[in-house]
């Protein structure tokens, strides 16, 4: 079997055929890089690495930023964690170029406690924390998973299926959810608005044919509610009906949203004091729950899902007050989000919806 090959800014060659014989399984694997990561030079600038740090890379994907950090010749090591088996694989395959520089762990932000304590790492000792949220483009470009909405495979959605067989796929989501289940999660989820049309006509669709099994059953069946719209994605190009109701999908079966929450919630456990934590999101759903971490809008270690007009503002009439309750352990590098060069948007599309926050742990 021909054993795909890789080479880094060192010229150093990693073989990829153990993760390449799984993905060969289910896709055509071509010659592209298996994800291409993104805001690179900002993850490092706000990062700053350090010699001798530890940091936690919380979302390895392909490996794109922690091989960017240690192609910078930073003396670090970087815990690895995915929850995505072929993630892992690589991150493995990864540890092997790099000796005793990359610890690989398999699983949520919210097993990473459990994690770590099996590997006697402790709370307030980690230097830095990345999370680049989201999907990879290997998981994207695998039919078979079921992500992606130019792909035609079984509608599964599922990070990591194969660790937890039993667990909902978005079939079973379509299959089983009420209309109303159905349109909440399209709406709060994709923040689809024809969101009610759509529920009801899966359900229809349930009652009259039969249960959506494919991705593209899935995209005829938007496209048919949708047959007027013309949809265009943030750089102007025609976007498919459903992408939204397959965003929705992957974030209710990954249970997304709780794992971001958690994940911050670690973050500011497992960070020392002056450890810098970078997050990158793709939509305003993931952004606005860390956003709220940063500047303490939390109760209970839970991002207000409230709009922050109905928050504890609204209820004092001095902002100064209402401030001695705000539980705020960091301190913002990024006044803003930064968010991808032009240039970088042209060459690598999918960058395009990146949002890039920074902060410190101050307390
Ligand atoms: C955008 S990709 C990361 C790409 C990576 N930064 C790179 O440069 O290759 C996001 C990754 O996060 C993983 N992921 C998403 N949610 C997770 C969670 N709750 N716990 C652990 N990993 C998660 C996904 O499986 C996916 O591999």
């Amino acid at each position: 079997m021909h054993i795909f090959k890789f080479m880094n800014k060192q010229n150093r060659l990693f073989s990829y055929s153990r993760i390449r014989r799984y993905l060969s399984t289910q896709v055509q694997v071509d010659e592209r890089p298996l994800h291409v990561p993104v805001m690179v030079h900002e993850v490092i600038k706000y990062l700053k690495p350090q010699n001798k740090q530890t940091i936690i890379d919380m979302t390895f994907g392909a490996g794109g930023h922690t091989q960017s950090i240690l192609d910078e010749n930073y003396d670090v090591t970087i815990i690895a964690l995915d929850r995505d088996q072929v993630s892992h694989e690589r991150a493995i395959e990864m540890a092997e170029s790099y000796p005793n520089k990359i610890i690989p762990l398999l699983g949520k932000f919210s097993e990473l406690p459990d994690l770590l304590r099996s590997k006697k790492i402790y709370q307030n000792t980690i230097d830095g924390i990345l999370f680049d949220f989201g999907c990879s483009s290997m998981q994207f470009d695998t039919a078979n998973r079921g992500f992606s909405v130019s792909k035609d495979g079984p509608l599964d959605m599922r990070m990591d299926g194969d660790r937890f067989p039993d667990s909902f796929t978005a079939r079973d989501i379509l299959a089983r959810g009420t209309e109303d289940d159905l349109g909440r999660i399209f709406k709060i989820y994709g923040e689809e608005k024809n969101y009610k049309k759509i529920a009801r006509a899966i359900i229809e669709s349930r009652y009259l044919f039969r249960n959506l099994n494919t991705t593209k059953e899935l995209c005829e069946l938007v496209d048919s509610i949708c047959e007027d719209e013309v949809r265009f994605d943030m750089l102007n190009r025609p976007a498919h009906n459903a992408t939204k109701i397959f965003q929705a999908l992957r974030i209710f079966v990954n249970d997304e949203l709780n794992e971001i929450n958690q994940g911050m919630h670690i973050a500011s456990q497992y960070l020392k004091i002056g450890g810098r934590l970078i997050t990158i999101a793709f939509h305003s759903l993931e952004d606005t729950i860390v956003k709220r971490h940063i500047t303490g809008h939390i109760t209970g270690n839970v991002a207000n899902a409230l709009p922050l007009k109905y928050c504890d503002y609204s209820m004092v009439y001095q902002k100064e007050f209402a401030e001695t309750f705000i539980h705020k352990c960091w301190h913002s590098l990024t006044k803003h989000v930064i968010v991808p060069s032009d240039g970088e948007v042209k060459d690598n599309p999918r960058s395009r919806s990146a949002r890039l926050r920074a902060a410190v742990k101050i307390k």
